[in-house]
C-alpha cells in the first residue's frame, strides 16, 4: 500500500528512483512522484518535485524530458488513502517553503488534529492528503516555532514530528539545507535500507534495491537511519546510535523478472510446482515431520483445544482449507475468521487456544491487529507468511514461512499454494501430536503432498486448450457462479475471487447444496457455472447439484478428475486434473481456476498483474 524509494551516491538518481518505483508498483499505482535535490550554478540548493497521476510509466515519460542530474532524491507510488489520486494529492509532498519533502507509506490517524491545529498556526495545506501533516511538522521541528528554538538538524526535525504523529508510516525526508542527505523513520510500515558500491538506498521493499545489494536492513519500529553518499547511520527513539541488524538477500532480481513470461501472474502461476517442493523441504527429518520454527514444545502444542484462522482474502481462503485439514485429522475445533472481523469480536480465547495468521505480505492492517488482540488475550500466535521479518513474522510467537519467493502480480497464485501446503503440514503435526495420525500415516501423506508438484506441472502441460475453452464461454458473461462441496466449495470460493478480481466479471462461490436455497434463481440459459467435482466422498451430492443448474440451461464448466468421462454428460466445458486425494485436491484445482481466470482478463483486455483499486499490500482498515 504505496511505495517508497530513496537514493543518494554518485549516480544520477531519477534513473535509480524510477527504476524502484516500477518494482514498488504492485503496492499501488494511482500515482507517482519524485523529489530531487537541485544544485544552482551559485551552489545553493532547492528540492523539484514531479508528480503525475497514473502508473509509473507516465512519470518516466516525463521525467525523460526533465534535465536533472541530481544525485539524491525520493520516490514515492501511491495507492489512494486520504484524497482521490491526482497531482496534488500525490507525493513527495513539501513544507510551506518547499525547502522539505517527504514520502510517507502509511496512515496518521490524527491526522485532522494536527492539521486544524498547524493551519491555525499559518500552515497552507496543498493537498487533501494526511501525509502532509508531516512534511508540515517536520518544518515546524527543523525551523522553530512558537518561541522554540528549530532543531537546523533534519534527523532531529523528523524524529520530533514522529512523536506528534499516532499511526503507521514508513517516511523518507530530504532538506534542501542538507544537500545529500536523507532521513528515514519507521513505524508498522516497511522499511529496508541498503549500502551499495555508488550510495546508499531505502525502499519499502527489497526488491526494489536488489540491484545494489543483497544486504539489507529492516529498519525497526521507532528506528531512524540517516543516509548520506558516503555511508548510513542508524539511531533509536531517543538519538542513541545503534548496530543495525544485516539481512542477506538469498533470491536474486531474476527471480522478481517475468523470465519470458507475458505477466507475472502467469511466471507466479507456472512457479507453483517449485513453490510445493520447496515449502517441503527440510521437513521430513530422520522419518518425523518437523516445523521448529512454532516455537512450542510438544507438550504445549498437545494443549491446544481451539485454533483460529484468521486471515483475509485469498489468505482466508487458505484458511478454510487448513479448517477441513485440522477438523479432520487433528480432530481439535477450527474456526476460520475474516481478520478484520475477528478483531472487533470477543472470540473465545483461552492459554490453549491456537491462533494461525496468514498473510502473503506478512503486513496486512487487519492481520496484525488480530494478532495483536489475540496475544493481549493470552492465545499463542503462530504466522504463515512469504515476507521474511515482516510485522506478522515478527509479532507472531512463531513463524513458518511460504517458500513462494517474491510475488508480484497483485491477485496471489503462488503464495496461496505454499500458504495451503504449510497448513496441511501444520494439520499434519497436530494431528501427529494428539495421537490421531500415526508417524507411519504422517510419512504417507507427506509424501503424497509431495506429489502434487508433479500435478500441477501436468495441468499446466496438458490443461491450456481446455482452460481457454471453458474461457471463452465465461467472457461475455455479466456473473457467474463457482460451486463445490467440501473442499470444492473452498477451492470455488478462492476461484470466484481470482475471477472477479482480475477480470471485473462478477463471481460468487457457493456451496452447491446451498445453490437451491437461493442462488439458483440467478441461472438463466446460458448463466455460467464453474464447478470444482473433482472424486471425493460428496462427488456424487455435487454433481447432483449441477444437474440442477443445467436443467435451467447454465452453461457449465467442472473442474473434473481424469478417467471421470460421465462428467460430460452435464459439462460444456471439463477441465481434467490428475487422481488426488480430496484433502491435496486444493493444490491441485485451485491452479485451472487461476488460469481460467488470467484467461478471461486478458480476453477482456484487463492488466492481470495490477488490477483496478486494489495493491498488493493493505497496510490500512
Ligand atoms: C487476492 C489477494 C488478496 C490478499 C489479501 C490478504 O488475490 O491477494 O485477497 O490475499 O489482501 O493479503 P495478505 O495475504 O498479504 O495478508
Amino acid at each position: 500500500m504505496c511505495g517508497i524509494v530513496g537514493y543518494t551516491g554518485l549516480d544520477v538518481a531519477k534513473n535509480i528512483l524510477v527504476d524502484g518505483l516500477k518494482r514498488l508498483e504492485y503496492r499501488g499505482y494511482d500515482s507517482a512522484g519524485v523529489a530531487l535535490e537541485r544544485v544552482a550554478p551559485n551552489g545553493s540548493t532547492s528540492i523539484d518535485v514531479i508528480r503525475r497521476v497514473g502508473k509509473v510509466a507516465g512519470l518516466e515519460s516525463e521525467l525523460a524530458a526533465v534535465d536533472a542530474d541530481a544525485t539524491c532524491g525520493i520516490g514515492h507510488t501511491r495507492w489512494a488513502t486520504h484524497g482521490r489520486p491526482s497531482v496534488a494529492n500525490a507525493h513527495p509532498h513539501t513544507s510551506c517553503d518547499g525547502r522539505i519533502a517527504i514520502v510517507h507509506n502509511g496512515i496518521i490517524e490524527n491526522f485532522a488534529e494536527l492539521r486544524e491545529a498547524l493551519q491555525a498556526r499559518g500552515h497552507h495545506f496543498a493537498s487533501e492528503t494526511d501525509t502532509e501533516v508531516f512534511a508540515h511538522l517536520i518544518e515546524e521541528a527543523y525551523d522553530g516555532h512558537g518561541g522554540r528554538e528549530g532543531a537546523h538538524d533534519l534527523l532531529t526535525a523528523v524524529r520530533e514530528a514522529c512523536t506528534q504523529v499516532v499511526g503507521a508510516y514508513g517516511l523518507a525526508a530530504m532538506c534542501a539545507d542538507e544537500p545529500g542527505v536523507i532521513v528515514v523513520a519507521r513505524k508498522d510500515s516497511p522499511i529496508v535500507i541498503g549500502r551499495g558500491e555508488r550510495g546508499s538506498y531505502v525502499a519499502s521493499d527489497v526488491i526494489a534495491l536488489i540491484e545494489a545489494t543483497r544486504d539489507v536492513v529492516v529498519l525497526e519500529d521507532g528506528q531512524f537511519a540517516r543516509l548520506t553518499p558516503e555511508g548510513i547511520s542508524y539511531t533509536d527513539a531517543e538519538g542513541a546510535a545503534i548496530e543495525p541488524v544485516v539481512t542477506h538477500i538469498e533470491w536474486d532480481i531474476d527471480m522478481a523478472e517475468k523470465g519470458g513470461y507475458p505477466d507475472f501472474m502467469m511466471k507466479e502461476i507456472f512457479e507453483q510446482p517449485r513453490v510445493v517442493r520447496d515449502t517441503l523441504v527440510g521437513r521430513m527429518v530422520g522419518g518425523e515431520l518437523s516445523i521448529d520454527e512454532l516455537g512450542l514444545t510438544m507438550e504445549e502444542l498437545n494443549l491446544i483445544d481451539r485454533v483460529y484462522v484468521i486471515a483475509c482474502g485469498t489468505s482466508y481462503h487458505a484458511g478454510l482449507i487448513a479448517k477441513n485439514l485440522i477438523e479432520a485429522w487433528a480432530r481439535i475445533p477450527c474456526e476460520v475468521e475474516a481478520a478484520s472481523e475477528f478483531r472487533y469480536r470477543n472470540p473465545i480465547i483461552t492459554p490453549s487456544t491456537l491462533v494461525v495468521a496468514v498473510s502473503q505480505s506478512g503486513e496486512t492492517a487487519d492481520t496484525l491487529a488480530a494478532i495483536r488482540d489475540a496475544r493481549i488475550k493470552g492465545a499463542k500466535v503462530f504466522g504463515i507468511t512469504n515476507v521474511v521479518g515482516s510485522p506478522v513474522a515478527r509479532e507472531s510467537d512463531g513463524v513458518i514461512y511460504t517458500k513462494a519467493n517474491k510475488e508480484i502480480a497483485v491477485a496471489s497464485t503462488k503464495s496461496f499454494i505454499g500458504q495451503v501446503v504449510s497448513l496441511t503440514l501444520l494439520a499434519l503435526l497436530l494431528a501427529q501430536v494428539k495421537g490421531k495420525l500415526t508417524t507411519g500415516q504422517v510419512r504417507m501423506l507427506f509424501r503424497e503432498i509431495g506429489d502434487t508438484a508433479e500435478q500441477i506441472q501436468h495441468i499446466l502441460d496438458t490443461q491450456e486448450q481446455a482452460i481457454h475453452e471453458a474461457a471463452c464461454a465465461c467472457v461475455d458473461a455479466q456473473s457467474a457462479l463457482f460451486v463445490g462441496r467440501g473442499m470444492g466449495a473452498a477451492i470455488a470460493h478462492e476461484g470466484a475471487l481470482k475471477l472477479k478480481e482480475i477480470s471485473y466479471l462478477h463471481a460468487e462461490a457457493y456451496a452447491a447444496g446451498e445453490m437451491k436455497h437461493g442462488p439458483i434463481a440467478l441461472i438463466d440459459p446460458g448463466f455460467p457455472v464453474i464447478a470444482v467435482a473433482t472424486r471425493s466422498p460428496v462427488y456424487d451430492k455435487t454433481v447432483s447439484n449441477l444437474k440442477e443448474c443445467e436443467a435451467r440451461g447454465a452453461k457449465i464448466i467442472v473442474v473434473a478428475t481424469e478417467g471421470d468421462a460421465d462428467i460430460t454428460e452435464i459439462a460444456d466445458h471439463v477441465i481434467y486434473i490428475p487422481v488426488v486425494r480430496d484433502a491435496f485436491s486444493p493444490i491441485t484445482a485451485t491452479v485451472p481456476l487461476q488460469l481460467l481466470a488470467r484467461e478471461v482478463a486478458i480476453m477482456r483486455g484487463c492488466d492481470v498483474d495490477q488490477p483496478r483499486n486494489l495493491a498488493k499490500s493493505v497496510t490500512v482498515e
